[in-house]
């Protein structure tokens, strides 16, 4: 036990008045708790009444709660919300525990605290806390369910509406990615075991430090590296140790790359850099409507060298959209570009995950891009250290940096 009732309350109560939105906020308050109770592992769960499930949406530690919901009396989030009261478990007194379903993560062995957020009408979610290397006491359930009354107060004042994805059979499905490199004798393990759902339609941004494997974990899902064990699911289909040939197919016919480089062919025009990818697609939208989706009609039979970089930037992203891929992978998008440029290139991002309904995975480093994204994913050091869902994302036109 580290703070007093009073003071958590109090860090608490400064994390919502301080933050923008209220996922930060439950973000913040979610450190906190971990902090407090010294848990590893900490799971916010909202119920949504229209599919009467409850879903994990922000994660603190390494989670294995992800892609996980529960049915009403399902496990122990399923059990909370139902009773609407906390339950805690001793480590040894826990066997055959889940969170949600059947099929999840086994919760054997482990002293596990859920507590219910509570309105006066409705349970309309929980915390779930575990890691902690002793039981949590009951001073710790306290003032927990302190926090949590608070919490639910914000939330409904803020009229918080939680919609998950309505399609929840994800489109591109990880699991315990590992990836070495030699360096020189040595083997040098970067991806540590990474699992992460992408869902149909979703923009989700990936942010971590520098060298923390955020390229090496796109490459492998764009076809474009081999994972070292793992799997890798896209659209059911399994691509975890795919032939050459499947592997071409698989870039050619599902995915879009964006890179910070943009690559372009300096001797053909913004409109034959694009036509040039749509000819060998199998499916390719017209190359004109490509660059009109990226706001570059008039720029058509420019060349390369006569273009910003902005709109060279725009040239790859509608290089990328020109295929009609299932899935665009952008690596540090604008990092080349300036604050002004960034927010265009990021806004033609924004209008095709709008309108177009394509599914776009982004790899940054700058917090500020991940306002604009449905789910964040931190990794660091090799592996997911949390995943936040937005549940109102900001316009690529609101972000400041
Ligand atoms: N082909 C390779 N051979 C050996 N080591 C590699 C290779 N590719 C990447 N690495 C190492 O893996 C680590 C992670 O690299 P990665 O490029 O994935 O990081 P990143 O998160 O994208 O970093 P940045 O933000 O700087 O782009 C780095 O230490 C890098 O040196
Ligand atoms: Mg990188």
């Amino acid at each position: 036990m580290k703070a007093s009732n009073a003071q958590v309350l109090w860090q608490v109560m400064e994390a919502l008045r301080d933050a923008n939105q209220l996922e930060d906020a439950l973000s913040a308050s979610l450190d906190i708790f971990c902090n407090m109770t010294e848990s590893k592992k900490g799971t916010i769960w909202m119920h949504d009444a229209a599919s009467a499930r409850t879903i994990a949406v922000i994660t603190h530690g390494t989670s294995d709660a992800i892609g996980e919901s529960a049915a009403m009396g399902e496990g122990v989030v399923g059990e909370v919300i139902k009773n609407g009261e906390s339950k805690a478990y001793k480590a040894s007194e826990v066997s055959k525990l889940k969170y949600a379903g059947v099929d999840g993560p086994d919760l054997t062995g482990k002293n596990l605290l859920c507590v219910p957020i509570k309105t006066p009408q409705h349970t309309i979610g929980c915390i779930l806390l575990t890691g902690k290397s002793v039981e949590y006491t009951a001073e710790e359930i306290q003032i927990f369910e302190n926090c949590c009354s608070v919490l639910a107060l914000d939330i409904e004042d803020k009229g918080f509406a939680f919609r998950p994805f309505e399609d929840r059979e994800p489109i591109v499905n990880v699991r315990g990615i590992v990836k070495e490199f030699m360096s020189g004798e040595e083997v040098r393990r970067i991806l540590k075991g990474v699992d992460i759902d992408v869902f149909p339609g979703e923009l989700m941004v990936v942010l971590g430090e520098s060298g923390c494997g955020k390229s090496t974990l796109l490459n492998i899902i764009g076809g474009m590296d081999r994972m070292t064990e793992g799997k890798l699911i896209v659209e059911g289909k399994d691509m975890s140790n795919p032939s050459e040939d499947e592997l071409t197919e698989y870039r050619r016919e599902y995915i879009g790359f964006i890179f910070q480089a943009y690559n372009l062919m300096p001797n053909l025009s913004a409109y034959e850099n694009i036509e040039f990818i749509g000819e060998i697609s199998d499916n390719p939208m017209d190359s004109m409507e490509a660059l009109r989706m990226v706001g570059l009609e008039a720029k058509a039979n420019s060349m390369p060298t006569a273009l910003s970089g902005g709109q060279m930037q725009r040239v790859s992203i509608a290089r990328a959209l020109v295929k009609n891929p299932k899935i665009i992978l952008a690596d540090e998008p604008t990092a080349a570009l300036d604050y002004d440029t960034s927010i265009k290139v990021l806004k033609v991002i924004e209008d095709i995950v709008k309108e177009h309904k394509t599914t776009v995975l982004m790899v940054t480093h700058n917090p500020e891009i991940a306002k604009m994204a449905n789910r964040v994913v931190k990794l660091r050091d090799g592996k997911i250290s949390s995943i936040r869902v937005n549940l109102h994302p900001l316009s690529a036109t609101d972000l400041v940096w």
